[in-house]
Order: C-alpha cells, then structure tokens, then sequence
C-alpha cells in the first residue's frame, strides 16, 4: 500500500469509529431503507427492477445497502478497506437480516469475483479516495457482467472550490479546479488527502474502460450537508453533485 493510501485508510479507520459510536442512530436509518435519494431511485428504478446482485464499492456505513435490498437488489456485497465500518456494517445488517455480506480490501482490486456484478454501486464520498480512476474503470469493467451497470452519485468536482460562506459564494483562494489534490479540511479529519477528478477525467476514465454512459446529472442539491452549515454555495445556483449510470456492453465489437 502506498504512503498516501496508508495515511488515509489510517484516517478512515479513525473516522468510522464515529459508525460504532452512533450503531444506534445508523441501525435506526438502515432499518428505514430511507437513504437512497430520490434521484438514485429515479435513476436506478429499472434496473433494480431486474433484482440485481450489487457490488458497493467504498460501502461506509452500509445503510444505502439495506435500501438498495428494500428496493429491489437481490443481494449486496460491499467492499471497505476500514475494517472497523466493514465489522459496523455487517453487524447492523445481520441485525436487521437483509443479505448483505462486507469485506475488507483496498480498491482498485476489490476481492471478488470477474462478473460477479449485475450493479456496481458507488459514490457519496468515494472517487475523492481513488486516485488512480482508469485503474479503478478497469476494476469494475472486471466486476460487471456483461450488460452490467455502473451508478454513481458523487460529489461534483467543483463542490471543492466553493467557500461555505453564508451570504454569497465565494471561490475558495486555496484551491483550483484542476489541481491533482488536497487536503481535507471537514471530514474526516487528520489531514486526508483528498484526490481531485476532473468531470472530463472521470468520462474519459469510464469511457476509455469500455464503459458505455446512459445518463450524467448534475445537481445544485449536495449529496450531504454538512450539520450546522448553511452554505449560499447550496442555494440552487451552483453543481454540488452529480449522479451517472453506465453499463458494460453485453458484446464488444
Ligand atoms: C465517505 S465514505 C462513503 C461511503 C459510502 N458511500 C457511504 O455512504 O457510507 C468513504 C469510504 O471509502 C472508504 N475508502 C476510501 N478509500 C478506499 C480505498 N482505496 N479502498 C477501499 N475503501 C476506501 C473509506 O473507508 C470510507 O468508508
């Protein structure tokens, strides 16, 4: 495992300690099956429809799990290198008996069988942690079956730039849209370094894997706010998140 890759598993393990701290408020929003946002229930409705077996890659907490089974995938698999939330994870989900499985590995290079996919499901905090993406492309190309899908509602990459201030936006001095990374300075703490992806460079990762793209929305509403922040860059005037839906062609060629 590289330094960089050390330093923030590192602080990903201290992080999820927050997942067992709150088991009982993260039981309580899984049971509800509630936290698939509207959009990813428009967006993945049909294909839900089709009671795939999902493979969640970076699964945190786990609670987007149950709600994807309580939607209509046949099983869950998600894949964490922080084996504090993967152990959380499968705890809260044996508790309230929905199949989903955890297991601990370091992504790109999740542990799990070629094809074993109908969905991979992503994002809310996830690509920022990858830094080498076409790698990553080819890992879920490898996971697909064949007419497969890939979804992911993820931070915007501009969402980065965008001060919290109260009274109007205000581009941070500190950072640059095309910069390679830096260091977050929310969450989780301990100095994290936070990889930054072009909305060019994550299409041309996906495209260049062999995926094919359906859909890509872009969203003024975040995937998650902040507690206590009432930022004007979240007024509706600016992309905070974006959602994409892709699939592995059933036939190359
Ligand atoms: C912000 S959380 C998002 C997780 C999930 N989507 C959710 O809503 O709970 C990011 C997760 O990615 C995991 N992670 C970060 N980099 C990773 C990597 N290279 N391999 C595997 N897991 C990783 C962290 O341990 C953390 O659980």
């Amino acid at each position: 495992m590289d330094p960089t890759t050390r330093v923030n598993r590192d602080a990903w393990e201290s992080a999820s300690r927050k997942y067992v701290r709150e088991d009982a408020e993260m039981l309580a929003v899984a049971t509800s099956g509630a936290s698939l946002l509207p959009t990813e229930r428009d967006l993945l409705g049909a294909v839900l429809r089709t009671s795939p077996r999902v493979v969640h890659l970076q699964s945190g907490n786990g609670t987007d799990d149950v709600a994807l089974v309580r939607a209509g995938a046949r099983s869950v698999v998600g894949v964490d290198y922080s084996a504090v939330t993967v152990r959380a994870a499968q705890r809260r989900a044996d508790a309230i008996g929905v199949a989903c499985r955890y297991v601990v590995g370091a992504l790109p290079g999740a542990p799990l069988a070629d094809g074993c996919a109908d969905l991979v499901y992503t994002g809310k905090g996830a690509l920022i942690w990858i830094p080498d993406l076409p790698a990553w492309a080819r890992d879920v190309v490898r996971l697909l079956r064949p007419g497969g899908h890939l979804f992911i509602h993820e931070e915007h990459p501009a969402a980065p730039l965008w001060t919290w201030d109260e009274d109007e936006p205000r581009i941070r001095a500190d950072r640059s849209y095309f910069a390679a990374s830096h260091v977050n300075d929310s969450f989780p703490a301990g100095g994290a370094v936070q990889v930054q992806h072009t909305l060019g460079g994550i299409v041309t990762a996906l495209t260049a894997a062999g995926l094919r793209i359906h859909q890509l929305h872009e969203y003024a509403e975040p995937f998650w706010r902040m507690g206590g922040v009432t930022a004007a860059a979240w007024n509706g005037r600016l992309p905070n998140a974006y959602a994409l839906l892709a699939s592995r062609p059933a036939h190359v060629g």
